[in-house]
């Protein structure tokens, strides 16, 4: 028999360090927090985490921004600490991916603070940077081009006055890219990688990997109409240079030269799907994974969430493995995104949403807190933490709506850190209301929900592997396709619509799973009339 990697059958749960749990009572969630909730997450059923960025930081852009890469920053811990922790996860039987951030690091790394001091550091040619002088003029020198600081609109090239140059950030200014044309640059980071992997982690997920590589002759990007997430440019200079590619595979051949069972999960930060899967190379020599961001901007419709599945299905190359995620750090929570203002079909929309993500054919990539339905909160101007909401403000763009702390019970905090500690980010005021430990207590929550689905998918071999084709493509508001395996066949049907919708059942059904309907119950063939926002799971 074939065997199947972990991370194709794996279901993921990112979670964000500094709003997961505290363990420290500081109101910032740290690592042995984490490791007290491990067995949380396993009686939920998950079976990967992906941890956020937890390494030595000034925190500009709250850890994305890493002054040492083979260090914890003492906010989350030790480096026993993180020992413990990737033991324990493993003793659960789970796997644990960290986050590499390696287009860019903090302004504090040693190795920037050398590289600013002199053109002549051995280390200066390991950032990018241009002279604000002509040499031969004297004259001051206009910016190279339009490229942006994305977290403070501003032009991308930094003033470095020791060296009279720019250096280029696309993030904050506290956040040099690095450049990985400089093959001892290239080095240290490949440094970076066997640290971790010798310690046992499972793989990484690659942060902004189609950044890493930008034009040579630094040419500005034309202007496009789209603003979310690229601010009025086409990035074709900045991002997506071939030579990323070569990048990717040199990753891989090192993750795959240890034993072959880690993996690369890729952020394309790209809404084109075509682009995002190109990172997958031929299937097997790039990326493992690649994130299709565009599920994070969809909007509520059985048709275009039809349309974008078909489109990342088509895109993929065939021995590649697709992935699905409707929720993280950047993106407001599709608790939100979809959210009604009528609970019970808020509720249902989370059911669908839930189906959908663990029925689909790909890894799922669950973001904390989505097993009960966490929401955005609405975080005022005076307590944004985040840089990029402190820059559009008051557009909601900023991103700490959407990392505030897990709510685990009702207790004063929520559970998430002692009562009389300020949490580092406000907690949503439904605490009380959507907690874990409420949720655990209660049949009928989405908590169970999840639970029994990823139970279902751990019983259902169709489910984690089979081959995938669509039923109904949106039309009329149903969206319903077929997972086929070589011992079971399933199908799911989600009515996106608050009305009642017909469809046609072939042949007598069993129900799986159904949030209008008893487990077991027998459906005969024929007309079935869904329920409004019916998420239903049937055998065949
Ligand atoms: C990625 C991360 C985001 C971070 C940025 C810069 O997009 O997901 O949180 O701010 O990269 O590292």
């Amino acid at each position: 028999m074939k065997t199947i990697p972990w991370w194709q059958t794996a279901v993921f749960y990112q979670i964000y360090p500094r709003s997961f749990k505290d363990s420290g009572n500081d109101g910032i969630g740290d690592i042995p927090g984490i490791i007290s909730k491990l067995d949380y997450l396993v009686s939920l059923g998950i079976d990967a985490l992906w941890i956020s960025p937890f390494f030595k930081s000034p925190m500009d852009d709250f850890g994305y921004d890493i002054s040492d890469y083979c260090d914890i920053d003492r906010i989350f811990g030790t480096m026993q600490d993180v020992t413990l922790l990737i033991e324990e996860i493993h003793k659960r039987g789970l796997k644990v991916i960290f986050d590499l951030v390696i287009n860019h690091t903090s302004d504090q790394h040693p190795w920037f603070v050398e590289a600013r001091s002199s053109p002549d550091n051995p280390k200066h040619d390991w950032y990018i940077w241009q002279p604000r002088t002509d040499r031969e003029t004297g004259k001051p020198r206009p910016k190279p081009n339009n490229w942006i600081g994305m977290f403070e609109l501003t032009n991308a090239w930094r003033d470095n006055d020791a060296t009279d140059e720019w250096f280029l950030g696309t993030f904050t200014q506290h956040q040099p890219e690095v450049n990985w044309r400089n093959p001892d640059l290239k080095n240290a980071m490949y440094d970076v990688i066997r640290f971790w992997l010798d310690l046992h982690v499972d793989g990484f997920r690659m942060d902004v990997v189609n950044w890493y590589i930008k034009d040579e002759k630094l040419r500005s990007n034309p202007f496009s109409w789209r603003v979310n997430p690229d601010i009025f440019q086409k990035h074709i200079y900045d991002r997506n240079q071939p030579e990323t590619h070569d990048i990717c595979r040199e990753i891989r051949g090192l993750t795959d030269s240890y034993d072959g069972s880690r993996v690369l999960v890729g952020e394309i930060f790209v809404r084109d799907v075509e682009i995002a899967a190109s990172y997958q190379g031929n299937g097997n020599d790039e990326l493992h994974l690649a994130f299709n961001m565009e599920m994070l901007y969809i909007r509520w419709s059985a048709r275009v969430f039809a349309k974008t599945i078909a489109r990342w299905y088509a895109a993929l190359p065939g021995s590649g493995w697709p992935n699905f995620t409707f929720s993280n750090h950047d993106q407001p929570r599709h608790a939100t995104r979809f959210g009604v203002r009528n609970e019970d079909h808020q509720l249902a929309r989370m059911q669908i949403i839930a189906m959908l993500l663990l029925t689909l054919r790909g890894t799922p990539f669950m973001y904390y807190g989505e097993e009960i339905g966490m929401k955005n909160v609405r975080v005022p101007h005076s307590e944004m933490s985040d840089p990029s909401g402190k820059t559009f403000w008051p557009l909601p763009l900023g991103r700490d709506g959407q990392r505030t702390p897990m709510q685990w019970s009702s207790a004063e905090n929520a559970g998430f850190t002692e009562s009389g500690v300020l949490p580092w980010l406000p907690i949503h005021k439904n605490y009380r209301e959507v907690n874990a430990e409420k949720q655990q207590a209660d049949p009928g929550s989405l908590w169970h929900w999840y639970r029994k689905l990823l139970a279902i998918r751990k019983t259902h071999e169709e489910l984690r592997t089979g081959r995938f084709s669509f039923i109904k493509k949106g039309k009329n508001s149903v969206l319903a396709f077929r997972r086929a395996g070589e011992t079971g066949l399933i199908e799911c049907y989600l009515n996106f619509s608050n009305r009642k919708k017909r469809v046609g059942l072939p042949v007598d059904v069993q129900v799986v799973l159904g949030n209008f309907r008893g487990e077991q119950e027998k459906l005969p063939a024929g007309r079935l009339e869904l329920a409004p926002y019916e998420a239903l799971l049937v055998k065949i």
